[in-house]
């Protein structure tokens, strides 16, 4: 289930019990002092640093096992980005890095900054569904972001998070929504998802990302079950086919043999 909450994350995880979710996910705003990633959010006035700590003291209030952080330090931020690391040095059992294979290059001979960090807050060690975890993940970045949102969290990222970290039914926190990658993710790996996001488009946009995904399993399914059913009624009419009739290995509207039901039926001879 998927839990879309409109309103300052601050505010609605108070109405959060203790320990109510097994780990939270989520990404803050930049703080990069310009306004070029969000039309619908303000990413300029405040005091970042304060509200960092004040969400991740509630996140590690509301969450059971691990809060994961994510924080793209920039030329901006990074003072208070240290100061967070410092600030919670003894929460931190980690910090995992997404390396960018393809990230926007930087001009001259300055330094590209092609990874993010993911910090790994609990009160005990981060264990994984597989062996041979890395504390590492490259992926390109996104091909492309809406034009009113462009900080969309990579799919595959949040995935690899929540399908290692979690388990089937746990309820996962992202508390700056945004347009709702960790609720597809959920929707995807059968968690439960509580997201929050202040701006009432985003959330918006969420839902209608989540109900598209719904939509597109659903058809996904009933393409799938129709071609099981298919492929029976293929494999009893095999036993049919005249086995002196040689097969012209003409494909049915599905791609499958006629004569034998199968996908990647190359056989101009097949006799079913
Ligand atoms: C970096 S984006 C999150 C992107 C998200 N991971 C995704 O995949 O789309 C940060 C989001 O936090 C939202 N936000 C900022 N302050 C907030 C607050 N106090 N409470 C809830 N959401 C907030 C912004 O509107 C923005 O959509």
């Amino acid at each position: 289930m998927i839990d879309f909450r409109l309103g300052d994350c601050l505010e609605i995880m108070k109405t959060l019990p203790s320990k109510s979710v097994e780990l939270s996910f989520t990404s803050p705003p930049y703080n990069r002092k310009r306004n070029d990633k969000y039309q619908e959010f303000n990413d300029i006035n405040g005091d970042w640093y304060e509200m960092n700590v004040n969400v991740i003291n509630e996140l590690l209030r509301v969450t059971k096992n691990h809060v994961i952080y994510n924080i793209q330090a920039n030329y901006y931020n990074r003072a208070d980005v240290y100061k967070l690391i410092g600030l919670f040095n003894k929460e931190i059992v980690d910090i995992h890095i997404w390396e960018k294979s393809n990230p926007m290059p930087a001009s001259g001979k300055a330094i590209t900054n092609a990874v993010e960090y993911f910090i790994v807050l609990g009160s005990k060690s981060l264990k994984s569904n597989k062996t041979y975890t890395k504390n590492i993940i490259t992926t390109s970045v996104n091909s492309s972001m809406p034009k009113e949102h462009k900080a969309v969290m990579k799919y595959e990222v949040a995935k690899h998070f929540i399908k290692n970290f979690t388990q089937e039914n746990d309820t996962i926190l992202d508390c700056f929504l945004g347009y709702g990658t960790t609720a597809i993710v959920c929707d995807d790996l059968n968690r439960n998802c509580i997201g929050i996001e202040l701006k009432e488009f985003y959330l918006d946009m969420s839902k209608k990302r989540v109900e598209k995904n719904k939509r597109e399993k659903a058809e996904e399914q009933i393409k799938q079950a129709f071609i099981d059913g298919m492929k029976e009624q293929l494999s009893i009419s095999r036993v049919v086919v005249p086995k002196d009739t040689l097969c012209d290995n003409n494909k049915n509207k599905l791609g499958m043999c006629n004569c034998c039901g199968d996908n990647n039926c190359h056989d101009d001879f097949c006799r079913g």
